[in-house]
């Protein structure tokens, strides 16, 4: 595997960093403050070519590949997470329908979401009661004359009163299927934002990633055609984890770009507030915690690069963006950590970005799968691994 990124890869990341310098950094502490969404931000994503990172040209993408979308939106992270989510949402939903839709949901959903036409994509699958268990959904595709009328309550959507395409999970057994054979059940359903019987409710109050909007939509007979389905009726399970399996790249490198921006943040300041006659650098206490700090970023920027680099090259990478995610996020939430630690009282108030990177940080141990839950793939791979050497 090459460790460094080539000419092509480098290019589209330093067009995230310029865009992060120049637009986003300046004004991420306002954004967090009014928790205003970034629609003119995600056009000019759209204008850059970061909405479609890894997406054909012919439907509107970069066609740039996993590791130039990784690197891209770890800068774009780095200046301000609450952009990164609806970019990454938007990639991801994007690729899906790139993967598992028709000539025509490509020519007609992938372009819009690439050119930033459809503002950004919205993944729904969660539900009030469905998580971590996501085959259990209760929201129902019931079949109707010329397609499904889709009736339940989605929760935690990124996006989703914004969002001019929607990929939606629903139930297409009639509920009728057993616990072990749920996930054979369901089918995904491409909705466009303001088909009739769809609404967003009001947005969570949420820690951090406050310029992001995270909404239930309910489905109140919903009346999607038949041209709506993606892929087959009982394919829905599977999409939804082939998706997930990227979306994870995508949520390690957001963790990599706030774990950055928070390290880049104690070194600034370590060297520049004194106590006791010297810089706080000198002191071996901080020191080390910047030692630590930047072992734990360069671990999972790798592991991140790594999973990346597998699915570019189509080899299997479910484990590896598992480990991914579990790790960058995990290190992230410790390193943002050390960097409030670093900057003592003031690194609690807004006077610095490090309590608004720490809160950012929080929910990449919960979204596209909690830590338990990536530590569940990664057993249930180990274990296949140790059987088939058995065997
Ligand atoms: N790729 C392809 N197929 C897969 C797969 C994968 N990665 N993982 C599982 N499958 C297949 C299995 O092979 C199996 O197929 P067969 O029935 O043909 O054998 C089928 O799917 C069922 O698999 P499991 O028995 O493993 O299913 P499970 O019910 O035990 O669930 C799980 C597995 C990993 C726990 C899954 O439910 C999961 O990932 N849960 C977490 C959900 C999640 O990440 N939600 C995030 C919401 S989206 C979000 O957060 C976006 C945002 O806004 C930022």
């Amino acid at each position: 595997m090459q460790c460094e990124p080539s000419e092509e890869q480098r290019l589209i990341e330093t067009t995230a960093r310029q865009f992060a310098a120049e637009v986003l950094r300046k004004v991420a502490a306002e954004r967090d403050l009014n928790g205003t969404f970034p629609e003119r931000e995600l056009r000019q994503l759209a204008e850059l070519g970061l909405l479609g990172v890894n997406v054909p040209e012919q439907y509107g993408g970069s066609q740039a590949g996993v590791v130039a979308y990784s690197l891209a939106l770890a800068e774009i992270a780095a200046a301000d997470a609450s952009v990164s989510v609806a970019m990454a949402v938007t990639n991801m939903v994007a690729e899906i329908i790139c993967a598992f839709g028709s000539e025509q949901q490509k020519q007609t959903y992938v372009t819009r979401l690439c050119s930033g036409e459809a503002v950004a994509g919205a993944f729904a699958l969660s539900e009030p009661q469905s998580g971590s268990d996501a085959a259990s959904l209760q929201t129902v595709a019931e079949r109707v004359p010329g397609g499904y009328r889709l009736t339940g309550n989605k929760q935690w959507i990124t996006s989703g009163d914004r969002a001019g395409v929607i990929v939606v999970w629903a139930r297409t057994d009639g509920g009728k299927a057993d616990r072990r054979n749920q996930s054979a059940g369901l089918s995904a359903f491409v909705v466009e934002g303001g088909t009739p019987g769809l609404t967003a409710g009001r947005p969570e109050h949420k820690l951090g990633l406050k310029g992001s909007t995270t909404v239930p939509l309910s489905f109140d007979g919903c009346l999607v055609p038949e041209s709506a389905r993606l892929s087959r009726e009982g394919d829905g399970f599977k999409i939804a984890m082939v998706a997930l399996d990227g979306g994870r790249i995508g949520i390690a490198s957001q963790a990599v770009g706030v774990g950055r921006a928070a390290l880049m943040a104690a070194r600034d300041y370590s060297k520049e507030r004194k106590q006791f006659g010297q810089p706080l650098s000198d002191f071996q206490a901080i020191a080390n915690m910047l030692a630590d700090g930047a072992t734990q970023l360069e671990a999972a920027r790798l592991l991140t690069l790594r999973a990346a680099y597998l699915k570019e090259s189509g080899q299997g990478y479910s484990q590896k963006a598992a480990m991914a995610k579990l790790y960058a996020s995990e290190a992230a939430g410790r390193i943002c950590d050390m960097a409030l630690q670093v900057h003592g009282g003031y690194g609690y108030t807004r006077e610095y970005p490090v309590e608004r990177y720490l809160r950012d940080a929080r929910v990449q141990r919960i979204y596209e799968g909690t830590s338990e839950i990536q530590r569940l793939v990664i057993a249930r791979s180990v274990l296949k691994e140790f059987s088939d050497h058995a065997s």
